[in-house]
C-alpha cells in the first residue's frame, strides 16, 4: 500500500486504495458525524457534492452497511454546487444524489434542498440564499454552519463550482452565487467560500490519476494557485479521502 503526507495546516489525509473505498471511508465519516450532531442539536446539515467522484459514497451509504444505521430522517440535505439544467437532466448534481442515495433512503421530501437549476441563475442563487438561512434559521449576516460539507476536485483545481478566474472567487458577503465560467460558457450555481469555510467538517472526495497534479498544486505545489486551496475551515475540520491514483505525486 502506498504511503503519502499532506502538510498539517492542509488537514487530514485518508489514504485509500481505489475509488470504492474512496466512498467507503467517506461514508463511514458522514455516519460518524451525522450521529454526532444528532446528539449535539437533533439534527445533521449536509451539503452534498456533484460530478462523479461522490457516487460510490451514495451507494455505499444506500448499501447494507450503511443504510439502517444513519439517522437520515434527522438530516436537511442541501447541494454544494449545480449544474444550471433542470432535475431530470443527467448532468444535474441533484439527480446523481437521487438516483443513487435519496430515492433509496427513509427521508421526507420536504428536507431535501435542491440548487434550482432548471430557473434563471441569478434567480436560483438568491433563491438558495433564502432556502438556507430559513432552514438554518440564520439572519444575515451571520453564516449557517454545515455539519459535513462534501467537495470534489476538478483537474484545475476547482471545487464545488469555483473555477480558476471566475467571479464567485472573490464573493466574501453572499453565501450562493450564480458564477459564469468562461471555460464552460455556462453559469453554475455554487456556495461560496464564507459558507464552505464556516462548516463543522469539509470532506474532499479525490479519485483518478487525472487528478494528481491539482492535488499536489493544493498541498504546496508552488505552481499557479487554485481554487481549492482556500478551502479553510475557520473553526472545522477539513479531510481528503484520496485514492493512490491521486496521490502518486504526494510526498
Ligand atoms: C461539479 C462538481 C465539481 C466536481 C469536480 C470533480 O458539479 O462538477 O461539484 O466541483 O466535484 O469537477 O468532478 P469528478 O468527481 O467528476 O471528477
Amino acid at each position: 500500500m502506498k504511503t503519502a503526507t499532506i502538510p498539517q495546516e492542509k488537514g487530514e489525509l485518508v489514504l485509500c486504495e481505489n475509488p470504492g473505498q474512496v466512498g467507503r471511508r467517506a461514508a463511514g465519516f458522514l455516519f460518524e458525524a451525522a450521529e454526532a450532531a444528532v446528539r449535539r442539536a437533533g439534527t445533521f446539515f449536509v451539503a452534498l457534492s456533484g460530478g462523479s467522484t461522490p457516487e460510490l459514497m451514495y451507494q455505499a451509504l444506500a448499501g447494507p452497511e450503511f443504510r439502517d444505521r444513519v439517522p437520515w430522517a434527522a438530516g436537511e440535505y442541501f447541494w454544494s454546487d449545480e449544474r444550471c439544467v433542470p432535475p431530470e437532466h443527467p448532468e444535474s448534481n441533484y439527480g446523481l444524489a437521487e438516483r443513487a442515495l435519496l430515492s433509496k433512503i427513509p427521508i421526507s421530501r420536504e428536507r431535501i434542498h435542491r440548487m434550482r437549476g432548471e430557473l434563471e441563475p441569478e434567480r436560483a442563487a438568491a433563491d438558495y440564499e433564502q432556502e438556507l438561512r430559513r432552514a438554518f434559521a440564520v439572519a444575515a449576516p451571520a453564516v449557517p454552519r454545515f455539519d459535513l460539507l462534501l467537495l470534489g476536485l476538478g483537474d484545475d483545481g476547482h471545487t464545488a463550482s469555483l473555477f480558476p478566474g471566475s467571479p464567485a472567487l472573490d464573493e466574501a458577503t453572499r453565501l450562493v452565487a450564480a458564477n459564469y465560467v468562461e471555460k464552460l460558457d455556462a453559469h453554475r450555481l455554487t456556495l461560496t467560500y464564507p459558507v464552505i469555510n464556516a462548516a463543522r467538517n469539509v470532506l474532499f472526495l479525490v479519485s483518478g490519476e487525472k487528478k494528481a497534479p491539482a492535488l499536489r498544486q493544493v498541498m504546496g505545489g508552488g505552481g499557479a494557485p487554485v481554487p481549492a486551496e482556500r478551502v479553510h475551515p475557520k473553526d472545522g475540520k477539513l479531510i481528503w479521502f484520496v485514492d493512490e491514483a491521486a496521490a502518486t505525486r504526494l510526498d
